[in-house]
Protein backbone atom coordinates (compact mmCIF):
# COMPACT_ATOMS: atom_id res chain seq x y z
CA UNK A 1 0.00 0.00 0.00
CA UNK A 2 2.82 2.28 1.14
CA UNK A 3 4.43 1.70 -2.53
CA UNK A 4 1.17 2.60 -3.92
CA UNK A 5 0.75 5.78 -2.72
CA UNK A 6 4.53 7.00 -3.44
CA UNK A 7 3.99 5.63 -6.73
CA UNK A 8 0.60 7.62 -7.34
CA UNK A 9 2.29 10.59 -5.40
CA UNK A 10 5.25 10.49 -8.15
CA UNK A 11 3.28 10.46 -10.44
CA UNK A 12 0.77 13.08 -9.54
CA UNK A 13 3.74 15.63 -8.43
CA UNK A 14 5.05 14.65 -12.51
CA UNK A 15 1.61 15.58 -13.60
CA UNK A 16 1.42 19.39 -11.48
CA UNK A 17 4.79 19.95 -13.03
CA UNK A 18 3.58 19.58 -16.21
CA UNK A 19 0.20 22.07 -15.56
CA UNK A 20 0.18 25.61 -17.59
CA UNK A 21 -2.80 26.92 -16.31
CA UNK A 22 -6.03 26.91 -14.28
CA UNK A 23 -7.87 24.67 -17.29
CA UNK A 24 -5.11 21.65 -17.24
CA UNK A 25 -4.98 22.33 -13.24
CA UNK A 26 -9.11 21.42 -13.32
CA UNK A 27 -8.41 18.98 -15.74
CA UNK A 28 -5.79 17.36 -13.73
CA UNK A 29 -7.60 17.77 -10.97
CA UNK A 30 -10.87 15.54 -12.70
CA UNK A 31 -8.91 12.69 -13.10
CA UNK A 32 -6.64 12.73 -9.88
CA UNK A 33 -9.52 13.66 -7.25
CA UNK A 34 -12.51 12.47 -8.63
CA UNK A 35 -14.83 10.31 -6.98
CA UNK A 36 -13.57 7.00 -8.60
CA UNK A 37 -9.83 8.70 -10.17
CA UNK A 38 -6.97 7.12 -8.39
CA UNK A 39 -6.26 8.74 -4.59
CA UNK A 40 -10.06 7.59 -4.02
CA UNK A 41 -9.39 3.81 -5.38
CA UNK A 42 -6.68 3.85 -2.86
CA UNK A 43 -9.16 3.27 0.00
CA UNK A 44 -10.92 0.13 -1.75
CA UNK A 45 -7.18 -1.69 -0.70
CA UNK A 46 -8.36 -1.56 3.14
CA UNK A 47 -11.37 -3.48 2.40
CA UNK A 48 -9.91 -6.75 3.18
CA UNK A 49 -7.18 -5.59 6.19
CA UNK A 50 -7.58 -6.25 9.76
CA UNK A 51 -8.76 -3.63 11.58
CA UNK A 52 -5.39 -2.29 12.88
CA UNK A 53 -4.16 -1.93 9.35
CA UNK A 54 -6.99 -0.46 8.24
CA UNK A 55 -6.49 2.31 10.85
CA UNK A 56 -3.00 2.94 10.05
CA UNK A 57 -3.71 2.72 6.56
CA UNK A 58 -6.50 4.33 6.32
CA UNK A 59 -5.03 7.20 8.13
CA UNK A 60 -1.75 7.30 5.38
CA UNK A 61 -4.45 7.50 2.56
CA UNK A 62 -5.86 10.88 4.26
CA UNK A 63 -2.66 12.25 4.71
CA UNK A 64 -2.03 11.55 0.98
CA UNK A 65 -5.54 12.70 0.23
CA UNK A 66 -5.30 15.55 2.30
CA UNK A 67 -1.74 16.61 0.84
CA UNK A 68 -2.58 15.99 -2.56
CA UNK A 69 -5.99 18.76 -1.76
CA UNK A 70 -3.60 20.90 -0.54
CA UNK A 71 -0.97 21.17 -3.87
CA UNK A 72 -4.18 21.32 -5.80
CA UNK A 73 -5.43 24.02 -3.82
CA UNK A 74 -1.73 26.28 -3.81
CA UNK A 75 -1.44 25.74 -7.40
CA UNK A 76 -5.09 26.94 -7.80
CA UNK A 77 -4.68 30.36 -5.68
CA UNK A 78 -1.37 30.76 -7.59
CA UNK A 79 -2.80 30.54 -10.90
CA UNK A 80 -5.98 32.71 -9.92
CA UNK A 81 -3.57 35.55 -9.13
CA UNK A 82 -1.60 35.22 -12.47
CA UNK A 83 -5.05 35.71 -14.37
CA UNK A 84 -5.92 38.74 -11.48
CA UNK A 85 -2.93 40.12 -12.44
CA UNK A 86 -3.05 39.66 -15.95
CA UNK A 87 -6.56 41.50 -15.72
CA UNK A 88 -5.63 44.15 -13.55
CA UNK A 89 -2.75 45.28 -16.31
CA UNK A 90 -5.06 45.09 -19.21
CA UNK A 91 -7.35 47.60 -17.43
CA UNK A 92 -5.47 49.96 -15.98
CA UNK A 93 -6.43 53.40 -16.63
CA UNK A 94 -3.87 55.44 -18.31
CA UNK A 95 -4.75 58.81 -16.93
CA UNK A 96 -2.19 60.76 -19.49
CA UNK A 97 -4.24 59.73 -22.02
CA UNK A 98 -6.58 62.79 -23.76
CA UNK A 99 -10.09 62.57 -21.94
CA UNK A 100 -13.59 62.28 -24.38
CA UNK A 101 -14.71 65.33 -26.43
CA UNK A 102 -17.76 66.18 -24.76
CA UNK A 103 -19.78 68.59 -26.63
CA UNK A 104 -21.10 71.60 -25.24
CA UNK A 105 -23.31 74.69 -26.56
CA UNK A 106 -22.98 78.17 -25.07
CA UNK A 107 -26.02 80.51 -23.78
CA UNK A 108 -28.71 81.25 -25.91
CA UNK A 109 -28.16 84.58 -27.50
CA UNK A 110 -31.69 85.79 -27.52
CA UNK A 111 -31.55 85.03 -23.29
CA UNK A 112 -27.98 87.01 -23.55
CA UNK A 113 -29.15 90.18 -25.31
CA UNK A 114 -32.45 90.13 -22.98
CA UNK A 115 -29.54 89.51 -19.72
CA UNK A 116 -28.01 92.59 -21.07
CA UNK A 117 -30.33 94.41 -21.57
CA UNK A 118 -31.60 94.05 -18.27
CA UNK A 119 -28.23 95.01 -16.49
CA UNK A 120 -28.14 98.24 -19.22
CA UNK A 121 -31.36 99.55 -17.95
CA UNK A 122 -30.77 98.62 -14.25
CA UNK A 123 -27.66 100.73 -14.56
CA UNK A 124 -30.05 103.97 -15.54
CA UNK A 125 -32.15 102.98 -12.55
CA UNK A 126 -34.59 101.09 -14.37
CA UNK A 127 -36.82 97.86 -12.52
CA UNK A 128 -37.03 94.62 -14.27
CA UNK A 129 -40.68 93.68 -14.28
CA UNK A 130 -42.53 90.67 -15.50
CA UNK A 131 -46.09 90.08 -16.60
CA UNK A 132 -48.26 87.23 -17.56
CA UNK A 133 -47.57 85.20 -20.92
CA UNK A 134 -51.63 84.59 -20.60
CA UNK A 135 -52.87 87.50 -21.01
CA UNK A 136 -56.15 89.42 -20.89
CA UNK A 137 -57.23 91.09 -24.59
CA UNK A 138 -58.19 94.09 -22.30
CA UNK A 139 -54.37 94.65 -21.16
CA UNK A 140 -52.95 93.58 -24.58
CA UNK A 141 -55.58 95.38 -26.96
CA UNK A 142 -58.21 97.34 -24.96
CA UNK A 143 -56.46 99.60 -22.71
CA UNK A 144 -53.51 100.31 -25.25
CA UNK A 145 -56.37 102.15 -27.32
CA UNK A 146 -57.19 99.10 -29.44
CA UNK A 147 -60.71 98.37 -29.12
CA UNK A 148 -62.34 95.35 -30.33
CA UNK A 149 -62.74 96.48 -33.71
CA UNK A 150 -59.79 98.55 -33.90
CA UNK A 151 -58.27 97.77 -37.43
CA UNK A 152 -54.92 97.70 -36.17
CA UNK A 153 -55.47 94.16 -33.93
CA UNK A 154 -55.05 92.23 -37.67
CA UNK A 155 -51.10 93.46 -37.49
CA UNK A 156 -50.98 90.89 -34.58
CA UNK A 157 -51.68 87.33 -35.47
CA UNK A 158 -53.21 86.56 -32.13
CA UNK A 159 -53.74 83.11 -30.78
CA UNK A 160 -57.19 83.27 -28.19
CA UNK A 161 -57.46 81.12 -25.85
CA UNK A 162 -60.96 81.36 -24.44
CA UNK A 163 -64.02 83.36 -25.74
CA UNK A 164 -61.61 86.63 -27.85
CA UNK A 165 -60.84 87.63 -23.89
CA UNK A 166 -58.12 85.56 -23.05
CA UNK A 167 -55.25 85.52 -25.47
CA UNK A 168 -51.45 84.62 -25.37
CA UNK A 169 -49.57 87.96 -25.29
CA UNK A 170 -48.63 88.93 -28.66
CA UNK A 171 -46.65 91.66 -27.28
CA UNK A 172 -44.81 92.76 -23.90
CA UNK A 173 -47.18 96.27 -24.14
CA UNK A 174 -49.97 95.24 -21.70
CA UNK A 175 -46.49 94.93 -18.79
CA UNK A 176 -46.98 98.56 -19.12
CA UNK A 177 -50.65 98.67 -18.69
CA UNK A 178 -50.07 96.34 -15.47
CA UNK A 179 -47.87 98.51 -14.23
CA UNK A 180 -49.20 101.85 -14.83
CA UNK A 181 -52.36 100.62 -13.12
CA UNK A 182 -50.15 99.64 -10.11
CA UNK A 183 -48.81 103.23 -10.09
CA UNK A 184 -52.56 104.07 -9.68
CA UNK A 185 -52.21 107.50 -11.57
CA UNK A 186 -49.49 109.10 -8.49
CA UNK A 187 -45.94 107.33 -9.40
CA UNK A 188 -43.38 108.05 -11.74
CA UNK A 189 -42.69 104.69 -13.74
CA UNK A 190 -39.46 103.67 -15.14
CA UNK A 191 -38.94 100.06 -16.37
CA UNK A 192 -38.06 97.57 -18.39
CA UNK A 193 -39.96 94.64 -19.43
CA UNK A 194 -38.24 91.39 -21.06
CA UNK A 195 -40.50 88.63 -21.92
CA UNK A 196 -41.94 85.98 -24.68
CA UNK A 197 -44.78 86.82 -26.72
CA UNK A 198 -46.51 85.11 -29.64
CA UNK A 199 -47.93 85.28 -32.78
CA UNK A 200 -49.73 83.62 -35.54
CA UNK A 201 -47.12 83.76 -38.54
CA UNK A 202 -45.66 81.81 -41.03
CA UNK A 203 -42.13 80.88 -39.77
CA UNK A 204 -39.38 81.83 -41.93
CA UNK A 205 -35.76 82.97 -41.92
CA UNK A 206 -37.06 86.78 -39.81
CA UNK A 207 -39.99 85.58 -38.19
CA UNK A 208 -41.19 83.09 -35.53
CA UNK A 209 -44.40 82.34 -33.47
CA UNK A 210 -42.53 82.70 -29.78
CA UNK A 211 -40.40 85.42 -29.29
CA UNK A 212 -38.75 87.89 -26.58
CA UNK A 213 -39.66 91.33 -26.68
CA UNK A 214 -37.86 93.90 -24.54
CA UNK A 215 -40.39 96.82 -23.67
CA UNK A 216 -39.38 99.82 -21.86
CA UNK A 217 -41.78 102.46 -20.16
CA UNK A 218 -41.07 105.53 -18.29
CA UNK A 219 -43.74 107.71 -17.12
CA UNK A 220 -42.84 111.14 -15.20
CA UNK A 221 -43.80 115.05 -15.47
CA UNK A 222 -41.03 116.10 -17.60
CA UNK A 223 -40.84 113.64 -20.18
CA UNK A 224 -40.27 114.19 -24.12
CA UNK A 225 -39.29 112.82 -27.65
CA UNK A 226 -35.92 113.59 -27.10
CA UNK A 227 -35.15 111.56 -23.44
CA UNK A 228 -36.71 108.28 -25.65
CA UNK A 229 -34.24 109.47 -28.45
CA UNK A 230 -30.99 109.83 -25.67
CA UNK A 231 -32.05 106.95 -24.14
CA UNK A 232 -32.42 104.08 -26.99
CA UNK A 233 -29.82 105.89 -28.63
CA UNK A 234 -27.62 104.54 -25.84
CA UNK A 235 -28.89 101.41 -25.52
CA UNK A 236 -27.98 100.75 -29.13
CA UNK A 237 -24.57 102.15 -28.65
CA UNK A 238 -23.72 99.66 -25.77
CA UNK A 239 -24.94 96.85 -27.29
CA UNK A 240 -23.64 97.30 -30.98
CA UNK A 241 -20.52 99.75 -30.24
CA UNK A 242 -20.30 103.19 -29.70
CA UNK A 243 -19.99 104.22 -33.53
CA UNK A 244 -23.67 102.89 -34.02
CA UNK A 245 -26.22 105.94 -34.87
CA UNK A 246 -29.92 105.49 -34.25
CA UNK A 247 -32.24 107.68 -36.48
CA UNK A 248 -36.57 108.01 -35.92
CA UNK A 249 -39.09 107.35 -38.70
CA UNK A 250 -42.30 108.72 -38.19
CA UNK A 251 -45.04 105.80 -37.53
CA UNK A 252 -48.19 104.57 -36.05
CA UNK A 253 -48.66 102.32 -33.12
CA UNK A 254 -52.66 103.13 -31.27
CA UNK A 255 -50.55 103.46 -27.93
CA UNK A 256 -48.28 105.76 -28.78
CA UNK A 257 -48.77 109.63 -30.26
CA UNK A 258 -46.49 110.33 -31.99
CA UNK A 259 -45.47 107.42 -32.80
CA UNK A 260 -41.96 106.10 -34.51
CA UNK A 261 -39.66 103.42 -35.79
CA UNK A 262 -35.96 103.63 -34.51
CA UNK A 263 -33.27 102.02 -37.48
CA UNK A 264 -29.57 102.33 -36.14
CA UNK A 265 -26.72 102.48 -38.84
CA UNK A 266 -25.88 98.98 -39.99
CA UNK A 267 -22.94 97.52 -38.47
CA UNK A 268 -21.94 95.38 -41.23
CA UNK A 269 -21.77 98.12 -44.03
CA UNK A 270 -21.35 101.66 -42.60
CA UNK A 271 -24.33 102.68 -44.33
CA UNK A 272 -23.25 101.69 -47.91
CA UNK A 273 -26.11 98.94 -47.88
CA UNK A 274 -25.02 95.24 -47.66
CA UNK A 275 -27.50 91.71 -47.11
CA UNK A 276 -28.31 92.90 -43.70
CA UNK A 277 -29.83 96.26 -44.05
CA UNK A 278 -30.86 95.44 -47.44
CA UNK A 279 -29.42 97.45 -49.41
CA UNK A 280 -30.18 100.98 -47.39
CA UNK A 281 -27.63 101.10 -44.78
CA UNK A 282 -30.32 101.10 -41.77
CA UNK A 283 -31.93 98.74 -39.87
CA UNK A 284 -35.60 99.28 -37.83
CA UNK A 285 -35.08 97.71 -34.90
CA UNK A 286 -37.33 99.29 -32.64
CA UNK A 287 -41.41 100.54 -32.32
CA UNK A 288 -41.78 103.47 -30.04
CA UNK A 289 -43.14 106.39 -28.84
CA UNK A 290 -44.77 108.77 -26.50
CA UNK A 291 -47.68 107.25 -24.85
CA UNK A 292 -50.83 108.28 -26.39
CA UNK A 293 -52.69 110.58 -23.80
CA UNK A 294 -56.02 108.05 -24.20
CA UNK A 295 -53.99 105.14 -22.64
CA UNK A 296 -52.77 106.86 -19.66
CA UNK A 297 -55.91 108.05 -18.90
CA UNK A 298 -57.31 104.58 -19.13
CA UNK A 299 -54.73 103.41 -16.88
CA UNK A 300 -55.40 106.34 -13.88
CA UNK A 301 -52.58 108.90 -15.20
CA UNK A 302 -53.91 112.64 -15.81
CA UNK A 303 -52.28 113.12 -19.09
CA UNK A 304 -52.30 116.54 -18.35
CA UNK A 305 -49.68 116.29 -15.23
CA UNK A 306 -47.89 113.43 -16.80
CA UNK A 307 -45.78 112.12 -19.95
CA UNK A 308 -43.92 109.19 -20.86
CA UNK A 309 -42.56 107.04 -23.58
CA UNK A 310 -42.37 103.82 -24.40
CA UNK A 311 -40.79 101.18 -26.73
CA UNK A 312 -40.21 97.80 -27.57
CA UNK A 313 -37.80 95.76 -29.29
CA UNK A 314 -37.44 92.48 -30.75
CA UNK A 315 -34.82 90.77 -28.97
CA UNK A 316 -34.64 88.09 -31.67
CA UNK A 317 -33.83 90.11 -34.36
CA UNK A 318 -31.22 92.27 -31.98
CA UNK A 319 -29.52 88.74 -31.58
CA UNK A 320 -29.80 88.43 -35.24
CA UNK A 321 -27.68 91.64 -35.64
CA UNK A 322 -25.27 91.34 -33.04
CA UNK A 323 -23.86 87.65 -33.54
CA UNK A 324 -24.34 88.09 -37.07
CA UNK A 325 -27.36 85.36 -38.59
CA UNK A 326 -29.21 85.20 -41.61
CA UNK A 327 -31.62 82.30 -39.82
CA UNK A 328 -33.48 83.55 -36.47
CA UNK A 329 -34.98 80.02 -36.42
CA UNK A 330 -31.41 78.19 -35.77
CA UNK A 331 -31.51 80.39 -32.38
CA UNK A 332 -34.31 77.64 -31.22
CA UNK A 333 -33.25 75.13 -32.62
CA UNK A 334 -30.66 73.91 -29.92
CA UNK A 335 -28.39 72.57 -32.82
CA UNK A 336 -25.03 71.62 -30.99
CA UNK A 337 -23.06 72.74 -34.28
CA UNK A 338 -24.97 76.42 -34.09
CA UNK A 339 -24.92 76.59 -30.62
CA UNK A 340 -21.12 76.27 -30.07
CA UNK A 341 -20.06 78.89 -32.26
CA UNK A 342 -22.64 81.74 -31.08
CA UNK A 343 -19.98 83.20 -29.03
CA UNK A 344 -17.42 83.92 -31.73
CA UNK A 345 -19.92 85.08 -34.17
CA UNK A 346 -20.23 88.02 -31.93
CA UNK A 347 -20.14 91.68 -33.72
CA UNK A 348 -19.02 94.63 -31.91
N1 LIG B 1 -45.72 96.39 -29.14
C1 LIG B 1 -45.18 96.77 -30.44
C2 LIG B 1 -45.08 95.56 -31.31
O1 LIG B 1 -45.04 94.46 -30.79
C3 LIG B 1 -43.85 97.42 -30.29
C4 LIG B 1 -43.97 98.76 -29.62
C5 LIG B 1 -44.19 99.91 -30.37
C6 LIG B 1 -43.86 98.85 -28.27
C7 LIG B 1 -44.30 101.12 -29.77
C8 LIG B 1 -43.98 100.11 -27.65
C9 LIG B 1 -44.20 101.24 -28.43
O2 LIG B 1 -43.89 100.25 -26.35
O3 LIG B 1 -44.31 102.44 -27.81
O4 LIG B 1 -45.00 95.70 -32.50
Amino acid sequence: MKDKIEALRKRIEERLNEVKDLNNLNELKNEYLSKKGPVSELSNGLRDMDVDKKKEFGKLITDFRNDVYSKFEALKEKYELEELNRKLEKEKIDISMPGLDIQSGSPCIEEKILEEAEDFFMSLGYDVVEGPEIELDKYNFEMLNLPKEHPARDAQDTYYLKDEEILLRSQTSPVQVRAMLEGKGEKPIRIICPGKVYRKEDINPTHEQEFDQIEGLVIDKNISLSDLKGTVDAYVKHVFGKDTETRFRPSYYPFTEPSVEIDMSCIYCDGSGCNMCKPKGWITICGAGMVHPNVLRMCGYDPDKWQGFAFGFGALRLAMLKYNMDDMRIIHENDLRETENFDRKEVK
